[in-house]
């Protein structure tokens, strides 16, 4: 089990995005809160296979939170299923990430794993 962060590090309406790697694992993943509740996704749209977030950390469009939204082609996907709602990729969904509020506490239940900068893991998928 992998503390991502604190309940209180996500605002109300947002969401956070997180990188991880392991042996067997490498992810981006994004973290929305609504209210006391959490869902959480890997970070890669189905439509085209890109992140959400090309402006990092940008989940949102304008005030609506209740949809995340990838930029690249404007899909939206409804925060409580990960299913996109409008967009090229209407219809399928983002896939779940094993995401757990314990106590106040976000975690990954992913053995084997450690958090790694966002910045630093795009930057290497460049190279
Ligand atoms: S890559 Fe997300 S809508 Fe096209």
């Amino acid at each position: 089990m992998l503390e991502l962060c604190r309940l209180a590090d996500i605002p109300d309406g947002g969401a956070r995005g997180f990188a991880v790697e392991g042996p067997d694992l490498a992810q981006r993943l994004v973290v929305a809160r609504l209210g006391s509740r959490i869902f959480g996704y890997v970070n890669l749209c189905p439509h085209a296979l890109s992140r959400l977030d090309s402006e990092i950390g940008q989940f949102f469009e304008y005030d609506d939170s209740s949809h995340l939204f990838c930029d690249s082609h404007a899909a939206l996907f409804r925060v409580e299923d990960g299913v996109c709602i409008e967009g090229p990729c209407e219809g399928q969904a983002l896939t779940p990430a094993a995401i757990k509020l314990i106590g106040d506490r976000v975690c990954l239940d992913q053995p084997n794993v450690a958090l790694v900068d966002e910045i630093s893991k795009i930057l290497s998928d460049l190279r």
